[in-house]
């Protein structure tokens, strides 16, 4: 029996489950956009999870840190979960930096059926709403690396939704997201 997640995504895969990821830096609003996803996917009962970045880097990746191997392997790891949910129908709605065009782009190949979500805000609108104090904390001179400020963000070339947090309401971002989501479910 193969173990290529490539062959048995396409084997099984019944035709409802897809990967919707989320992308873009810190305090842009992909937990929030997801979440508010989540609720409108469950009341219209489909099967859905979650998989945000800082949920998985507090179990799964545990053992990573932010370089560029980290963030590439703390990526892959996430894209082979999503991958195994999805091709069991479960719509898996990824939030996640993933600030590698790369990382993101070789999950798409992989799975086919994926939704990439520039959930976009210019960097001075999340230093200013700065939700878990990372900014801050990077302007102290304490936390190194930080996605936008001085580690790189590779943003989509051709997302299949882009949310402009700082022009558009939760509900506006919301119901672009659907409109893409559900004529694939
Ligand atoms: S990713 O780059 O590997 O996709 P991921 O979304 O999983 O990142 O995790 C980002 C979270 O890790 C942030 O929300 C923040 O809480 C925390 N974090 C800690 N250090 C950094 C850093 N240097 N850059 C970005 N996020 C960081």
């Amino acid at each position: 029996m193969s173990t290529d997640i490539d062959a048995r995504a396409t084997d099984t895969l019944d035709g409802t489950g897809l990967i919707v990821w989320f992308t873009g830096l810190s305090g842009a609003g992909k937990t929030t956009i997801s979440e508010a996803v989540r609720t409108e996917l469950l009341a219209r009962h489909l099967r859905v999870e979650v998989l945000d970045g800082d949920a998985v880097r507090k179990d799964l990746s545990k053992d990573l840190g932010f370089t560029r191997a980290g963030r590439d392997e703390n990526i892959r790891r996430i894209g082979y979960v999503a991958g195994l949910l999805a091709r069991n129908g479960v719509i898996v709605l990824v939030s996640a930096i993933s600030p590698y065009r790369a990382g993101r782009e070789e999950i798409r190949q992989r799975f086919g059926r994926f939704v990439e979500v520039f959930v976009n805000a210019p960097l001075d609108v999340c230093v200013e709403r700065d939700p878990k104090g990372l900014y801050k904390k990077a302007r102290a001179g304490l936390l190194m690396n930080l996605t936008g400020v001085d580690d790189p963000y590779e943003p989509p070339i051709s997302p299949e939704v882009e949310c402009c947090t700082d022009r558009e309401s939760v509900e506006d971002s919301v119901t672009k997201v659907l409109s893409a989501v559900l004529p694939l479910t």
